[in-house]
């Protein structure tokens, strides 16, 4: 499965965080047809100032991921298909099912039978470390992998949906792939942080930004580690591009307690007031440095968490989300 930069590709969700460093990814490595789905009304003009995107190279499509139709006109022609799109919040919903569970799992499969029918040669389906944690069964001297499902009971006892979500997204589309044929493979970033290209603010970001705002908010049932976005996109293509790619690939520079990244940060911006959890904010989580070893075998070279880090809290100043200098509390 050698990639033609020539072949459309579709990236649903494209102008959102993930999606809009994905579409940057492909520009830049040169592909020339790039389908971009979103939701219907929503601005997608930051993606036409990318280097290499213009009228020609980008096509934008307005897209309900609940729409089948609008989904498939999106999709129609492309060899590839990278599905971005999904609702990513970690606030409580009103109504979980109708704001996260059926535009995760019915978008998914939207896509997919939209990939099939038009004959794609993969898709590249964007899970996410919610659906392999929270899973209280785990064996706490065990490092996290591939082979983790998030515990969907667990979770709904806890009026977790943003992992069931997730969860029964990912399900449902290796169900989907099993019984047509399609081949699927999916990443699972951690929290991701970098350089915002949207104009919004989205939900990883904002866990960087609450942290550095005095939040105590330990990231429980949300957190393996973190990873430069531009590392998740060039992953997603990377995976689009290697035919001996299958299953599941966990996407994250390291594991490591949210402790520990809270106390990164605070030594990284000390005038930040960013709280020192004390003791273990993700109970039993066991570290490990190369977690994403299949991706790292794949010839993955990780951006430093620091780096990411740093360019996210630029990022933030420069779009007004974060004032230059906070006092720290024991300042
Ligand atoms: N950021 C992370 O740390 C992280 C980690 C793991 C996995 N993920 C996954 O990565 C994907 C992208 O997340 P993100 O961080 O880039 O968040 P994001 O900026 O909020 O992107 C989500 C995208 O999905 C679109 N979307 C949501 N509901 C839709 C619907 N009904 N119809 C059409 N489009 C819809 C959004 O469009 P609008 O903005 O116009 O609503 C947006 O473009 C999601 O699948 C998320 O679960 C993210």
């Amino acid at each position: 499965m050698a990639s033609s930069s020539s072949e459309a590709v579709c990236v649903t969700g494209g102008n959102g965080f993930i999606g809009s460093w994905l579409v940057k990814t492909l520009l830049e490595r040169g592909y020339t047809r790039v389908h971009v789905s979103v939701y219907p009304g929503s601005d997608a003009s930051h993606l036409f100032s990318l280097p290499g995107a213009s009228s020609a190279t980008l096509a934008v499509f307005e897209a309900d991921i609940l729409d089948a139709g609008a989904v498939a006109r999106a999709v129609e022609n492309c060899k590839g298909v990278f599905h971005v799109a999904s609702p990513c919040t970690l606030e409580d919903p009103e109504d979980p099912q109708a704001e996260l569970v059926l535009p995760a799992v019915q978008g998914t499969l939207n896509v997919l039978q939209a990939a099939a029918r038009f004959g794609a040669r993969r898709v590249v389906l964007t899970s996410s470390i919610s659906a392999m944690v929270p899973n209280p069964g785990w064996p706490s001297h065990k490092v996290f992998d591939e082979t983790s499902w998030t515990d969907l009971d667990y979770c709904k006892s806890r009026q977790k949906w943003y992992p069931v979500s997730k969860t029964l997204a990912e399900k449902a589309a290796w169900d989907f792939a099993e019984k047509n044929g399609l081949d699927v493979v999916a990443i699972h970033p951690a929290t991701c942080l970098g350089p915002l290209l949207q104009p919004g603010l989205n939900a990883s970001c904002a866990v960087l930004l609450n942290l550095l705002q005095g939040s105590k908010d330990t990231q429980e049932y949300h957190w393996l580690g973190a990873v430069h976005v531009k590392d998740v996109a060039k992953a997603q293509v990377l995976l689009f591009e290697t035919p001996a790619a299958s299953g599941r690939y966990l996407c994250t520079n390291g594991i490591y307690q949210f402790s520990d990244f809270a106390d990164r940060i605070s030594k990284l911006f000390p005038h930040f007031p960013v709280h020192r959890f004390s003791g273990e904010t993700q109970p039993g989580l066991k570290d490990c440095k190369d977690a994403a070893k299949r991706l790292i075998d794949l010839g993955l070279v990780f951006v430093p968490v620091e780096d990411a880090v740093q360019e996210t809290v630029e990022s933030l100043k420069a779009r007004g989300f974060l004032k230059q200098e906070e006092t720290s509390q024991s300042s």
